[in-house]
């Protein structure tokens, strides 16, 4: 092997060239430890952002990095999950629709029980956002992670009591598909199939369930030994793809090659981004992708505590 070669592929193997996280916009004012739990993007590209340290959803444009309180959610205390759902259709429109989560953390890893509830914000016509109360959840635990199903329907899953509930959007009726399901935080959905991040298990997992979302097979272990909160999937009909990870209080966004189904084994993982930051240290708690055909190839994360304000980020993996 030429000499150059070869010292560029010991370079390449010692120390990977991450990208640089560009900070697209920061919570203005001074609050030290705030931070954003989850995002998700508009069909305009636009990203949802909610709150974990107040009742509030800020909306980021990554086109001009700029953004802005959207709304503030009287009786709520703490924002969690949100999706993009599917409504049924109202006087043959159906309107722009997330389902979002939220609980009372009066402290770090501290819950409030009885304080679960379902929110629905929708975008008028027009683009003007409002919120309502889906449903109060007070035999809930702890409400995490959202994700959009079929038929007017959306997945919560509910860290303490170790749980997915299977919710209607429209009218808040529910089912609990999935028990026992240590560790859960953050999930996401392909078809056929829910994947999952277990935070205590540090895994990521996936596994086959039918419309119901009742599980048809076997758990799928796709990552370990990772740091592991929200993430971003992209995979194709075979279940072959990428998984993106928000990799906690380590900091950093983590990839995580996923083979087709059923997997064989651990993907391979890399870390695309660390230190994101800038501090050393900070809490990132999910990956998304851009949504339009300028970012759809790009990553945005969240930072926050570590001292500094919530952030969002771009990556380019
Ligand atoms: C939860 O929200 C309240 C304000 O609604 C805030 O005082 C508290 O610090 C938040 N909890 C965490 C863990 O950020
Ligand atoms: C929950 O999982 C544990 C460990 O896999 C198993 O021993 C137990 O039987 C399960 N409980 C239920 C209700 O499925
Ligand atoms: C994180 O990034 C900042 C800004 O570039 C740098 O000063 C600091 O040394 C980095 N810390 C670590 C642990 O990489």
């Amino acid at each position: 092997m030429h000499l150059l070669t070869l010292l560029q592929t010991v370079a390449l193997l010692v120390a990977p060239v991450l990208s640089t996280p560009t900070t697209i916009f920061t919570v203005p004012g001074t609050l030290p430890n705030s931070w954003f739990e989850n995002l998700a993007v508009r069909p305009n590209g636009k990203i949802l952002a909610t709150r974990g340290d107040a009742p509030e959803i800020w909306q980021i444009d990554p086109a001009t990095s700029t953004g802005s309180l959207l709304v503030s959610v009287a009786g709520a205390y703490n924002l969690t999950g949100i999706a993009e759902v599917v409504p049924r259709k109202k006087h043959g429109k159906r309107p722009e629709t997330y389902i979002f989560a939220s609980a009372y953390i009066p402290a770090p890893f501290t819950v409030a029980p009885g304080s679960a509830k379902v929110w629905k914000l929708r975008f008028s016509s027009t683009g003007t956002p409002s919120v309502s109360l889906l449903t109060a959840l007070p035999s809930a635990g702890f409400l995490n992670g959202v994700a959009a199903w079929t038929n007017h329907r959306v997945l919560i899953s509910d860290t303490e009591l170790e749980s997915v509930y299977l919710m209607d959007v429209d009218t808040a009726s529910y089912t609990t598909p999935l028990t026992n399901m240590t560790g859960i935080n953050g999930i996401q959905t392909a078809p056929g199939y829910l994947y999952w991040a277990n935070h205590l298990a540090a895994s990521l997992s996936r596994r086959p369930v039918d419309g119901n979302v009742v599980p048809t097979g076997a758990v799928e272990t796709l990552a370990s030994g990772q740091n592991i909160d929200d993430f971003a999937i992209r995979v194709d009909s075979a279940g072959e793809g990428v998984a993106y990870i928000g990799a906690m209080y380590d900091n950093e966004v983590v990839e995580v090659e996923i083979d087709p189904a059923p997997s064989t084994g651990l993907g391979a993982t890399s870390v695309v981004e660390s230190n994101l930051s800038g501090s050393g240290f900070g809490l990132c708690t999910v990956v998304v992708f851009g949504r339009t055909s300028a970012d759809s190839g790009l990553l945005y994360a969240t930072v926050g505590q570590g001292g500094a304000s919530a952030s969002v980020v771009r990556i380019t993996p």
